[in-house]
């Protein structure tokens, strides 16, 4: 995924991010903020901005002869995560109230019909595969449901946010962005006519058209993929670690805990959305000069042992420690409450209707999914059949 250039301990280190994505062009250099303290000090310090129209001259200078990083642009990437305040504000606030944590609770009955309809459909197979049979149309079931994007639009709707986070030619990104525009816009100004009260009425109500669908496809975007990874990867984990697993089967009130460790461990969201400095901005005695594009390793930082105790160790009930893997400062994520009650209501459906359920894809045939933000799989086969092979401790990454 990325290249180091200059490698300076738990220090902030020049990078060469070798994928592209969206409006990401490939081979972007960077710096890299990998220690648990540097990385919630760039999260709280406003001199890291993020405004998509002052960053995109900076990826074109930063990515030298790639020159394409106009023709990655598009409407739906002026969101809430690419804008400072105020403009982050005005776009956040309409859908805040939505996402809150008493707000959420609310779902947890429909969350848990969600994950029991979705496993219905494949639990009597011998073998399913447990990412686009379960993780996924799961997810996607509960994003959807609660955006108000109609239930027979779900798969193409997949399709585009799939190619749209993924390391495709600009060209096909253009395309399906194009689409996905297209087809937001038509949904929106629908909404806007009708009294429903799901976000993207709020959002039509309170936006205007180009700004409601960019906020539309930030939350779709950012809303089930880390999600479903996380279901997929945290299974992985409690099955290279047997005795944590054997835990949480017997006392499935340790599964919100267990949630939480998960999050930490495995990291969905590995790296972060870009920043960049337009002043000279000292970091960890490392200075990074104006118009350095950076990113946050949240995945490491989240294994950084000057904050946790043993951080590789996975123990369902690890004593708590905030970690980062929602992000933090004004841009955390504000589908957190929403992911947790999803991950929770999976795993307690899972345990409790499949408790035999073992991963049959052997460790050398899982492929991972090319996206430097998002760490996923692209597949795995489970069942109730023998495993092939044990499952070796620790062989997830
Ligand atoms: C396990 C699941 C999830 C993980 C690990 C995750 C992680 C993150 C992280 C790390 C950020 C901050 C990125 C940065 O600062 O560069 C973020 C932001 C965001 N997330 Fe999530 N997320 C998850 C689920 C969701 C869900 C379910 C939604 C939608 C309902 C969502 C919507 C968003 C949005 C819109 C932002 C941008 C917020 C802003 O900039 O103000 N996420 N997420």
């Amino acid at each position: 995924m990325y290249r180091d250039i200059k490698q300076a301990g738990n220090k902030p280190t020049e990078i060469v991010l070798e994928t592209g994505m969206a409006y990401i062009p490939p081979n972007l250099k960077a710096w890299l903020i990998t220690s648990y303290e540097d990385v919630e000090f760039v999260l709280r310090d406003p001199r890291f901005r993020k405004s998509i129209n002052e960053a995109m001259p900076l990826f074109a200078e930063n990515a030298p002869g790639e020159g394409n990083a106009q023709a990655r642009s598009s409407l739906l990437y002026d969101n809430m995560a690419n804008n400072d305040p105020p403009k982050h504000t005005a776009l956040r606030k309409p859908v805040n109230g939505a996402f809150t944590s008493r707000a959420v609770a609310t779902k947890r009955a429909g969350v848990r019909a969600l994950a029991e309809e979705t496993l219905d459909a494949v639990a009597h197979q011998e073998s399913f595969d447990l990412v686009k049979d379960f993780a996924f149309p799961f997810s996607i079931a509960v994003i959807c449901s609660t955006l108000g994007v109609p239930e027979g639009d779900r798969g193409t709707f997949d399709s585009w946010v799939q190619t749209i986070t993924s390391d495709a030619a600009p060209d096909v990104l253009k395309r399906d962005a194009g689409l996905m525009v297209a087809y937001l816009s038509d949904l929106i100004a629908r909404k806007r006519a009708g009294d429903d009260d799901d976000v993207l009425s709020l959002l039509a109500r309170a936006l205007d058209g180009p700004e409601a669908v960019a906020q539309a496809y930030a939350l779709l975007a950012a809303g089930y993929e880390t999600t479903a990874n996380l279901i997929v990867t945290g299974f992985l984990t409690l099955e290279a670690h047997p005795e944590e697993r054997e835990k949480l089967w017997a006392d499935r009130s340790l599964v919100p805990g267990a949630v939480e460790e998960m999050l930490r461990h495995q990291s969905p969201f590995n790296l972060s959305l870009y920043r960049y400095v337009t002043e000279t901005v000292q970091v960890n005695g490392v200075e990074l000069p104006a118009g350095s594009i950076v990113f946050l390793a949240f995945a490491a930082a989240n294994r950084d042992d000057g904050h946790f105790e043993r951080p590789d160790d996975f123990t369902v009930n690890r004593s708590r420690r905030e970690h980062l893997a929602f992000g933090g400062g004004i841009h955390n994520c504000i589908g957190k409450h929403l992911a947790r009650l999803e991950a929770e209501e999976a795993f307690d459906v899972l345990i409790k209707r499949c408790p035999d359920l073992v991963s049959l894809t052997p460790a050398e045939e899982r492929e991972w999914k090319a996206s430097p933000t998002f760490r996923g799989l692209k597949s795995l086969v489970v069942g109730t059949g023998p495993s092939p092979r044990r499952p070796e401790t620790g062989a997830v990454r």
